[in-house]
C-alpha cells in the first residue's frame, strides 16, 4: 500500500470516529472564476467569465493609459499650496472598478459535524463575502486579513458556490493597491475543538544563557454541547525540530476558553539578524482524552531594548535599525503575493546590509512576516497611512471610525508571534499632526497596540513633527518616529530627553539606473526633460535629502535608533517629481529599480551597512557625445583608499573626507576629461597595499544578447519563479550601458513568460508583453514554472543582435 493510499485511509477512519486529529487546510488557489462588473451584488448569470489562480491581481496586465488615474489634487506632504493635475499616482493601471470572484467547494457528508472556516489574507478592497447566494460578512480595508465561519451556511456533501465581490473606488490611495483577492485564501475545517484563528500569543518574558521562559497564551473553541474536560499540551521544539520542553494544563469545556501556560527552555538559541533561531509551539488539544486538534505557532527567543540615550539593543547588543521601507507590490507582478518575487526582494536587501524593513504603509502579506523571521529582517509592521482626515477622498478616512480599532487589533493578533516584529505603527504622516483631536486619537490607537501586545512599542512616521509634539501625538507613542528631520533630531532630543527617537522615513533620494546627468551636482528640485533623473545619488525631492546627508546623522547621533530609508524597492506609482502630467507610472525612489537592477545608490548604502568590502565606480564610460567634456568619477566603497586611472593614467587617490558634505562617504574625482578607453580603480588597505580592482570600458556596438537567471532550477508548483537578467553586451562582453534594443520573447516548455520589466519608469508597455526594450543596457525576465517537471526554453532576440537561448530546470 502506498504511504498516500495509507494516510488517506487513515484520515477516513478518524472521521468516521467522529474526530479528526489535525485540522484540514486547503489552500484556495487555483481556478477561481472571474469577471469585472458593474454593480456591488453578485451577479447569478454568468456570461463573461476568466478563470484566474488566486493569488490575483487584475489590474497588474494593463494597460498602462494616464487617464485612468488622472486627478486633480492637492499633496500637502509635497508641499502643494493648491490642487494640481496629477498623473501615475497610482500606477495608471485600471485598478478602479468592481470584480466578482466565484469558487465551487465541497465537503464530503462525513465532514458535516466539523467546523469549517474560510481566511482570506487580503482581498483590495471592500470585499463582501457571499455562500450560495447568502451574504456572509465584509471587509473593506483591503490590506486586513479575516476569516469567517461557515459552518452553518455550508451544505455538506454538495456542492457549494462561493461569491466574493470587490469594489475598488477611485482615489482610494495614494500608490498602486493592486486589485482583487491579491492575497492566499484557504478553507480550514476542524474540529468542533479547536484552537481559534489567530489563537496563540506566546512571548518569552526572560531570556537567560542559561534559560529562557515562554508565556503561553491559547483560545480554545468549543462548539459541543458535551459535559467534559479540556486538555491542553503545549510543546516546544528547537530549531533542530527536538522537543525541548512541553506543558500540560485541563479545564472544564465552555464555550471559549483561555488556557494561560508557562515553560522553560535550557539555553535557548537566540533569534538575531545573523543567526535567525525560530522555535515551534507545537499546540495539541484533547477533550475527554480523544485529540481534537494540532495547531503550529512559530516563535523565537530575543530582547529588544528602546533607549532614549543609547538607541536600540537587540539580544543586549546595540544595533543601529539599517532599514527601508518597502511598499507591497511587487512590481511588474503587481500585488499578488509571490512568495519567491517577496524572498528575492528581501534577499536583495539582506545583501545590501539592510537589517530592518517598514511595511509601508500598511499590514503585510504573512509571507513577507514568515521570510522576515527565517532571514533575520526585523519588521516595523505599519497599521495606516491615513486616520479621519483623509489624504485621498475615498481612503482609509471613510473607514476609520467603524473599522480603525478592529483592523488594528486584527493585524497585532495576526503578526504578534513573528520574532520579527520589533515595532508596531498606528500611521504615517497623518494629517490630525496639526489637530487638537490628532493627540487623542494617537492615544487611542496606542492603547490598542499596548493592550494586545505588551511585549513591542508603538510608534508613529510624524513629518510634521512640531505639530505632533505640540498636539500630543508624540507623546501617544512610546518610539517617535521623524519623517525627513535629519536637520532637527538634535534639538528635539534636546528639547524632548524622554522621547526615543528614529528617522521612521529617511532620504527620498530620486534616480533612474544607468543616467547620469552634467553638470553633477547636490539638487533638491530635480527636474530633466528626459522624465529620467540622475544616479550621481545627489538628487532628491524637496523634503528629502542625500543619502549621506542621514548617514551622517545617524553616525554622530548615539541616541538614534536608525532609519528607515525612502525606499529600498522602486514601486508602483507616485512618479515623484514627474507627477503632473508626464509619462512615468512608479517611483524614481528605490535604492533597486522596479526590475529589482540595482542603483548605483545600493552600493552607497552597502558601502555603510554592510561589513563585506564593497568596491563600485561610476558612471559607465562610453559617452561619444562627451569627447573632450568632464565625467566626474565617483566610487562608494569602505576600503580606506582608492587610487583611479583613466586609460592608465593615475588620476590620484583618495580617501574619504569628513569634514565635507559629499566626500564623508564617497570618495570623487570631479575633473575627469572624457576620452574613450577605461577607467580602472584600485582598492588599497591602511598600509596602502591594493586590494581589489574594478574596471570599466568603453563599450562598442550592440552585439549580443546575454542572459544570466538568479535561479536555473524551478520547483513544478505553477508558481515559483526565475528572474533573467538581461544584458545587452558589445563583441568583447562589455555593457552597452545606453542601449535601448527592443527584444522579443519567447518561453516554451513547462514554464510561461509572466512578465518582463526593464526598470523605466516613463515605459508604458504593459508588463505582461512579450516585447520590451531594454532600459541602459538592462532588464529583466520573469518565467514562472508550471506544474510539470521537464526544461523551460527561453529564446530573446532583436534587430541586429544574436538571438539568445537559455534554459532551465522545472524540478519537484
Ligand atoms: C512621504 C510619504 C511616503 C512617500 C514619500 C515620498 O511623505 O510618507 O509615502 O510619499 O513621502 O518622498
Amino acid at each position: 500500500m502506498t504511504q498516500k493510499l495509507f494516510l488517506s485511509l487513515f484520515s477516513i477512519f478518524l472521521f468516521l470516529n467522529g474526530y479528526a486529529k489535525n485540522r484540514e487546510i486547503m489552500p484556495l488557489d487555483k481556478e477561481w472564476l472571474f469577471q469585472k462588473k458593474d454593480i456591488t451584488e453578485p451577479i447569478q448569470i454568468y456570461t463573461s467569465w476568466d478563470t484566474v489562480n488566486i493569488p490575483h491581481d487584475w489590474a497588474i496586465n494593463g494597460p498602462f493609459d494616464l487617464n485612468q488615474d488622472m486627478q486633480f489634487v492637492q499633496v500637502i506632504e509635497d508641499g502643494d499650496k493648491e490642487a494640481k493635475l496629477r498623473t501615475g499616482r497610482t500606477g495608471a493601471l485600471p485598478a478602479t472598478g468592481m470584480g466578482q470572484y466565484r469558487k465551487e467547494l465541497f465537503l464530503p457528508v462525513e465532514k458535516s459535524t466539523q467546523r469549517v472556516y474560510i481566511e482570506f489574507d487580503g482581498v483590495m478592497s471592500n470585499a463582501k463575502i457571499y455562500l450560495n447566494g447568502e451574504y456572509i460578512g465584509e471587509r473593506p480595508y483591503g490590506y486586513s486579513s479575516f476569516s469567517f465561519d461557515l459552518t452553518d451556511h455550508f451544505k455538506f456533501g454538495k456542492k457549494n458556490i462561493l461569491d466574493v465581490t470587490v469594489e475598488n473606488k477611485p482615489e482610494m490611495s495614494r500608490f498602486y493597491t493592486g486589485a482583487g483577492i491579491y492575497r492566499p485564501v484557504r478553507l480550514i475545517c476542524t474540529s468542533p475543538i479547536h484552537v481559534a484563528h489567530w489563537g496563540t500569543f506566546i512571548c518569552t518574558p526572560e531570556i537567560s544563557t542559561k534559560k529562557g521562559s515562554v508565556s503561553i497564551k491559547t483560545n480554545i473553541n468549543a462548539f459541543t454541547e458535551k459535559k467534559g474536560k479540556i486538555k491542553l499540551i503545549t510543546e516546544i521544539y528547537d530549531p533542530s525540530g527536538k522537543c525541548v520542553s512541553s506543558v500540560s494544563s485541563s479545564k472544564d469545556i465552555m464555550s471559549t476558553l483561555l488556557f494561560e501556560q508557562n515553560c522553560t527552555v535550557k539555553k535557548p538559541a537566540l533569534w538575531d539578524t545573523e543567526h535567525p533561531h525560530l522555535y515551534t509551539a507545537v499546540s495539541k488539544v484533547y477533550f475527554n482524552g480523544e485529540q481534537t486538534d494540532i495547531y503550529k505557532t512559530t516563535f523565537g527567543f530575543r530582547t529588544i531594548k528602546f533607549d532614549k540615550d543609547k538607541g536600540f539593543f537587540l539580544n543586549e547588543k546595540a544595533t543601529k535599525i539599517k532599514g527601508v521601507c518597502l511598499h507591497h507590490d511587487l512590481g511588474p507582478l503587481g500585488a499578488a503575493v509571490n512568495l519567491r518575487a517577496t524572498e528575492r526582494q528581501l534577499e536583495i536587501m539582506k545583501e545590501m546590509g539592510c537589517n530592518a524593513i517598514r511595511t509601508s504603509h500598511n499590514p503585510p502579506s504573512i509571507e513577507l512576516l514568515e521570510l522576515c523571521d527565517k532571514m533575520g529582517l526585523m519588521v516595523q509592521v505599519e497599521a495606516f497611512d491615513e486616520w479621519k482626515n483623509g489624504k485621498c477622498v475615498n481612503g482609509y478616512n471613510t473607514l476609520f471610525d467603524k473599522w480603525a480599532e478592529k483592523d488594528l487589533t486584527d493585524l497585532i493578533r495576526r503578526d504578534r508571534n513573528h520574532p520579527c516584529v520589533i515595532m508596531w505603527s498606528i500611521g504615517n504622516e497623518l494629517r490630525e499632526q496639526d489637530q487638537k483631536e490628532g493627540g487623542q486619537i494617537a492615544r487611542f490607537l496606542s492603547d490598542i497596540v499596548h493592550r494586545e501586545d505588551p511585549t513591542r512599542p508603538s510608534t508613529a512616521g510624524y513629518n510634521n513633527h512640531i505639530g505632533a509634539i505640540i498636539n500630543g501625538l508624540a507623546d501617544a507613542v512610546d518610539l517617535v518616529g521623524f519623517n525627513y528631520k535629519h536637520y532637527d533630531y538634535q534639538t528635539q532630543h534636546e528639547n524632548h530627553p524622554e522621547y526615543i527617537l528614529y528617522g521612521s522615513e529617511t532620504s527620498s533620494a530620486v534616480s533612474s539606473r544607468g543616467v547620469y546627468k552634467f553638470p553633477v551636482k547636490d539638487n533638491w528640485t530635480p527636474w530633466y526633460n528626459d522624465y529620467q533623473i540622475s544616479s550621481y545619488d545627489m538628487d532628491y525631492v524637496p523634503w528629502g535629502s542625500a543619502p549621506d546627508t542621514e548617514f551622517e546623522k545617524q553616525d554622530d547621533n548615539e541616541f538614534l535608533l536608525g532609519e528607515f530609508v525612502w525606499t529600498g524597492f522602486d514601486y508602483l506609482g507616485e512618479p515623484s517629481p514627474y507627477g503632473e502630467g508626464a509619462p512615468s507610472r512608479s517611483s524614481y525612489f528605490g535604492i533597486v529599480d522596479l526590475a529589482g537592477l540595482k542603483k548605483d545608490r545600493y552600493y552607497l548604502y552597502q558601502s555603510q551597512w554592510s561589513n563585506k568590502p564593497v568596491l563600485h565606480v561610476m558612471p559607465h564610460w562610453t559617452w561619444p557625445d562627451r569627447l573632450g567634456q568632464e565625467v566626474p568619477i565617483q566610487c562608494y566603497t569602505n576600503y580606506p583608499e582608492v587610487e583611479l586611472f583613466v586609460n592608465g593614467k593615475s588620476m590620484g587617490t583618495k580617501r574619504k573626507d569628513k569634514s565635507q558634505k559629499f566626500l564623508r562617504y564617497r570618495m570623487r574625482w570631479d575633473n575627469i576629461i572624457y576620452q574613450p578607453g577605461e577607467i580602472k580603480i584600485i582598492a588599497k588597505n591602511e598600509k596602502g597595499e591594493p586590494c581589489e580592482e574594478r574596471i570599466i570600458k568603453t563599450a562598442g556596438n550592440p552585439d549580443k544578447i546575454y542572459l544570466k537567471a538568479d535561479r536555473d532550477t524551478l520547483l513544478a508548483n505553477g508558481k515559483d519563479l526565475s528572474f533573467i537578467t538581461v544584458e545587452i553586451q558589445d563583441k568583447e562582453g562589455n555593457l552597452c550601458p545606453r542601449d535601448a534594443s527592443l527584444l522579443f520573447v519567447k518561453v516554451n516548455g513547462n514554464g510561461k513568460l509572466k512578465a518582463l520589466c526593464n526598470g523605466d519608469a516613463t515605459d508604458l508597455i504593459p508588463f505582461t508583453s512579450n516585447y520590451m526594450r531594454v532600459f541602459n543596457g538592462k532588464m529583466v525576465i520573469i518565467v514562472e514554472s508550471k506544474d510539470k517537471t521537464g526544461e523551460i526554453n527561453i529564446e530573446v532576440s532583436g534587430e541586429r543582435l544574436k538571438t539568445s537561448f537559455y534554459k532551465l530546470t522545472c524540478q519537484q
